[in-house]
């Protein structure tokens, strides 16, 4: 069966964007069709500023919500990444085979580098580093297919590289990994910034919608989403993003396809009504199933306690095969 992994960084809360970018492929399909293995990346969470008691907090909540998406541990594997030491083990391996040129090509990097020092901030190396541990992740589980959103995808594209070389140089050990894209809301963008991502870690909150927003906050955010003075429903990514954004999430909301659905809207209030609609449809069950699960914090630290020992069980002999091929003595 194919093994199949993705991660969740604990940075903010949760948006619509990774539920229909990420989770909701991972809670669907995934963990019906494959081995799969899924993990709150709290170590990815400390690449820039962070507050130690808010990732803390934030790393539980994600797991919840991983849960109340729909991640069933009977099914898959659900852990925490700082709780399994392969992930930093074969981090610092695969960082001697990567080039710090290949580190400074990436775009998150260029981007997220570029605000830190905006801010007069220093860049912190675990920054330049992190595709480094986010193919750690991958490799050291055999991953075959990473389902996330397209901007994660050139950084499993790395992941892919390094398998490939170190493979090459010394001897076949990780599965080479690819990226699986949803088709439709791969790239959510912010209602209020229909040119730039819907991101958990940026501070637009009216361009964002939360997993636990409020019914009445949903409907709000995307009531006032910003469109543009045409008109007329079209779906266009380049020339008219703020209406094929709403054409995107409400054909990911109700499984129809977007382009087909800019046929039924000749007003753009229409549109917004239903997109409101089908989002908060599609939050209701979730947000029951946070409820329920925040009351129950002993069954979620089991189900941690329990992943996180599944996942060493999986990791343990590739990232242990990686240190022999490389030539590092085994412990005696
Ligand atoms: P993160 O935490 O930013 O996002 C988690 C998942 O949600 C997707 N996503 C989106 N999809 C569509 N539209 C959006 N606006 C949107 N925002 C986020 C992301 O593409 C991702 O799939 N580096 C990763 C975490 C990570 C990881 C890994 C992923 C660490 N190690 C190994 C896969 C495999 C990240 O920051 O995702």
């Amino acid at each position: 069966m194919t093994r199949v992994f993705s991660g969740v960084k604990p940075t903010g809360h949760l948006t619509l964007g990774n539920y229909l970018g990420a989770m909701r492929q991972w809670a669907e399909v995934d963990q019906h069709r494959s081995d799969a293995v899924f993990c709150v990346v709290d170590l990815h969470g400390m690449t820039v500023d962070h507050d130690p008691a808010r990732l803390r907090r934030l790393t539980r909540q994600t797991a919840t919500l991983l849960l109340a998406a729909g991640l069933d541990p009977r099914l898959c594997t659900v852990f925490v990444q700082s709780h399994v030491d392969e992930h930093a083990r074969l981090s610092y391996v695969l960082e001697c085979v990567a080039t710090d040129g290949e580190m400074r090509r990436m775009i998150q990097y260029k981007e997220k580098a570029a605000r830190e020092r905006e801010r007069g901030g220093s860049v912190r190396l675990s920054l330049l580093t992190y595709p480094v541990l986010m193919a750690a992740d991958i490799l050291a589980y055999g991953a075959g297919e990473v389902p996330v959103g397209d901007d994660q995808a050139q950084h499993v594209e790395l992941a892919r590289d390094l398998a490939v070389r170190f493979n090459q140089r010394y001897g076949h050990t990780f599965v080479v990994p690819r990226a699986t894209l949803p088709t439709v809301a791969a790239r959510v963008m912010n209602l209020q910034e229909p040119a730039s991502k819907m991101g958990k870690s940026d501070d637009s909150g009216p361009g964002i919608v939360y997993l636990l927003d409020e019914p009445d906050a949903v409907r709000k955010k995307v009531m006032r989403a910003v469109t543009d003075s045409a008109g007329e429903v079209v779906y266009d990514r380049a020339g008219r993003p703020g209406v094929t954004n709403l054409l995107e999430i409400l054909a990911a909301c109700t499984g129809a396809d977007p382009e087909r659905l800019s046929a039924d809207y000749s007003s753009y209030g229409a549109l917004k009504k239903d997109t409101a609609d089908a989002v908060v449809d599609v939050l209701r069950p979730l947000q029951e199933r946070h409820r329920a699960l925040c009351a129950d914090p002993a069954y979620v630290d089991g189900v941690l306690r329990e992943g996180a020992a599944r996942a060493r069980g999986m990791a343990r002999p590739t990232v242990d095969a990686a240190y022999r091929a490389i030539g590092l003595l085994p412990a005696v």
